[in-house]
């Protein structure tokens, strides 16, 4: 069967699709319901089913005699470490650690924040909350303490898991203090702090009074079973960028998820149980969910946990080594990772030093993948790249190519066909579909697919003024996007004030109302600018109070410091520059788009509801000074 006949069964007889793949996955009780109306009319699957994902991930594979197949690779090499488990190995863990929150009073439906670095034991956490239906929510280790606030403040978790240090290159990043100051800060305590101790070069004082040892509580604690729960249980929340300054909390299910996972395994990637699988992303974003825990390890794929950086850990060659040592056969990393190794080793000449025959396929996702990357890529490592597309939202891809089909054919600069699930329009304003190579918005018509998220955490209504507001019937993704005459989508990019920054997506709202904050700061603009390395970058143009006598060096240095105490050193948020006045349309709306594009030095066309013309000359002098810095 090709991706076209599985793309119209999908949407034609989506029921019965969908019956049939959850049918590829194990449930305690197989759904009799498999597409309802849920709350509110927004669509379910499987709402009747009952299984437990941390069972399908781990214990079904022992019970199959897989025990002793490596489940889990951690490689690190910023701490010199590698270590290997198995499916046994981990189970013993993982159930030791859901005893251990047992014993803490968690239960089903309860919550639990994790906040730590790419080693096993957030893996392990994870799995761990999953055994006994605690909901859990990773949050990026990079993040500021305020970020972590904003979570524990919605989700209200009954335990944070969290770990000594984090390390970015040779930098040791302690999170306890972090931890310390945003549980100060947070509305709701959180009984239970868990801790896992690097003994990195901690002392004693570092872990400050009331918290667990997480290494005394896994060996304490009596192994506990999965419990099984609704296929509609909220497995985890992540929270991503929106248009305004608050992350939303996007819910996971279980069943639907599970099962599209397992789908995206065998179709889009192509991957086999018992093969290598490597997704190269932090554990706190949604690649690392679906695609470094939770989909490999349905699909009894070995995976692999990286500890550093594409470069100098030690050197562009390190994904190179990971590939071949572990004989990965497929790989999903951001566009930025290949661009920031082919920084380094322009003529490929580390990736000679290693044997990558193992390796079939690379994944690209998270960003746009400009074509000399992808051309740097084929040519050095020789095997195909694939560009798809997907969202926090969707949890597995909605554009890409179904490369358990050997036909299969890339389109450059395209990130493919819709997946099966997803059927994709492209929107003018007004709603109506757009003929081929005419840019619109990217929407899906309702339902979509299983996996797909069950809402925003308590908020419903934001939900909807989110995401199903604009055209009844639809999602709308907030991207805009072109389609051609194949049926191939081209994703053009944000239609909203989310920005990508070396695959981290972040809101440049946030990033406003920040830099509003500062006591000179009359108002301001945070755009996304093209970057050669990270793709965008913020830039912020602020406009100082009257009578305010500081300089644009100490304003800017005082910005930027704000950002990153906040949100985090990964916000990049490193240029600030003064204007006397922003451009605004005569009701007085910001033009962003304007200044991002005068920013990035593109052609324009001056905005007909702009209230003073006079203003983008203004803006570009400035940019010519602020550049020649
Ligand atoms: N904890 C603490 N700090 C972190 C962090 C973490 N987990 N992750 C990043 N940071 C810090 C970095 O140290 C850096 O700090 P600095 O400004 O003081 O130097 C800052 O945040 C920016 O980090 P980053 O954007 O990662 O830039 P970089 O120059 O360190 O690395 C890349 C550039 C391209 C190598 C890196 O961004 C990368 O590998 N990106 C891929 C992202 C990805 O996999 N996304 C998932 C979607 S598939
Ligand atoms: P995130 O929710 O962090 O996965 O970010 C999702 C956003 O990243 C999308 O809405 C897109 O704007 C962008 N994105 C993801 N994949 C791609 C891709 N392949 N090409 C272009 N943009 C992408």
């Amino acid at each position: 069967m090709d991706m076209e006949d599985l793309f119209n069964r999908s949407i034609e007889h989506k029921a019965q699709f969908w019956k049939e793949q959850a049918g590829e996955i194990r449930w305690t009780k197989f759904p009799e319901q498999i597409l309802t109306d849920g709350e509110n009319g927004y669509p379910q699957w499987f709402a009747d089913g009952e299984l437990n994902i941390c069972h399908l991930c781990i214990d079904q594979h022992i019970e199959d005699g897989f025990g002793d197949q490596p489940a889990v690779i951690y490689d690190s090499p910023v701490t010199g470490k590698k270590s290997t488990y198995t499916f046994s190995q981990a189970k013993e863990e993982i159930s030791k650690l859901a005893g251990g929150l047992i014993s803490l009073g968690l239960k089903k439906g309860d919550t639990a924040v994790i906040y730590m670095p790419m080693i096993p034991q957030t893996l392990f956490a994870m799995l761990a909350c999953a055994r006994i239906g605690v909901i859990h929510n990773v949050v990026f280790g990079g993040f500021a303490p305020h970020e972590l606030v904003v979570r524990i403040d919605d989700c209200k978790p009954r335990a944070l898991i969290t770990a000594t240090a984090g390390i970015e290159i040779a930098r040791r990043i302690p999170y306890l203090p972090l931890v310390e100051k945003a549980i100060e800060l947070a509305q709701d305590k959180v009984e239970h702090i868990i801790v896992y101790n690097r003994h990195l070069t901690e002392n004693r004082h570092e872990l400050f009074e009331g918290i667990t040892d997480y290494e005394d509580l896994v060996q304490r604690s009596e192994p506990a079973d999965c419990v099984p729960v609704e296929s509609t249980h909220p497995l985890y929340l992540l929270y991503t960028s929106g248009t305004t300054g608050k992350p939303k909390g996007i819910t996971r299910d279980t069943g639907g998820y599970a099962t599209a996972l397992k789908f995206s395994m065998k179709y889009i990637y192509g991957v086999a149980p018992g093969e290598t699988y490597w997704a190269a992303s932090d554990f706190g974003w949604a690649v690392g969910h679906s695609f470094s825990v939770y989909g490999p390890l349905i699909n009894r794929n070995t995976t692999v946990i990286f500890e550093g950086k594409p470069v100098m850990t030690p050197d562009a060659g390190t994904f190179w080594r990971i590939i071949s040592e572990y004989k990965v056969s497929v790989m999903f990393t951001a566009p930025t990772a290949i661009r920031a190794i082919k920084k380094e080793d322009p003529d490929g000449e580390l990736v000679k030093k290693y044997d990558l025959s193992h390796f079939r396929k690379q994944f690209l996702a998270g960003e746009r993948c400009d074509v000399s990357t992808l051309d740097w890529f084929e040519k050095h490592i020789g095997v195909p790249a694939i560009d798809h597309w997907w969202q926090t939202e969707s949890g597995w891809p909605m554009l890409g190519l179904m490369t358990f089909d050997e036909q299969y054919k890339i389109k450059r600069a395209s990130a493919g066909k819709p997946i099966p699930g997803y059927d994709i329009k492209i929107f003018d304003e007004n709603g109506y579909e757009l003929d081929a190579h005419h840019e619109g918005y990217l929407v899906i018509k309702l339902p979509l697919p299983p996996g797909a998220l069950l809402g925003i955490w308590n908020d419903h209504e934001r939900f909807f003024n989110s995401y199903l507001s604009q055209y009844k019937g639809y999602y709308f993704s907030g991207d805009g996007a072109i389609r051609d005459e194949d049926g191939y989508v081209f994703i053009t990019g944000r239609v909203d004030d989310v920005i990508n920054v070396a695959g981290h997506r972040l809101s440049t709202s946030e990033m406003e109302e920040i830099v509003s904050s500062h006591p000179d700061v009359a108002e301001c603009a945070v755009v996304g600018i093209d970057d050669e390395l990270k793709g965008q970058i913020p830039f912020a143009t602020v406009v100082v109070k009257n009578g305010s006598a500081i300089s644009e060096e100490a304003l800017e240095a005082d910005i930027v410091k704000m950002v990153r105490e906040k949100i985090g050193a990964v916000a990049c948020l490193k240029n600030v520059m003064t204007v006397k006045r922003l451009p605004k349309t005569r009701s007085g709306k910001i033009l962003r788009k304007l200044i991002r594009t005068l920013l990035d030095g593109k052609d324009f066309q001056v905005p007909s509801t702009i209230d003073d013309e006079k203003i983008i000359e203004e803006i570009q002098e400035k940019i010519q000074l602020y550049r020649s810095k």
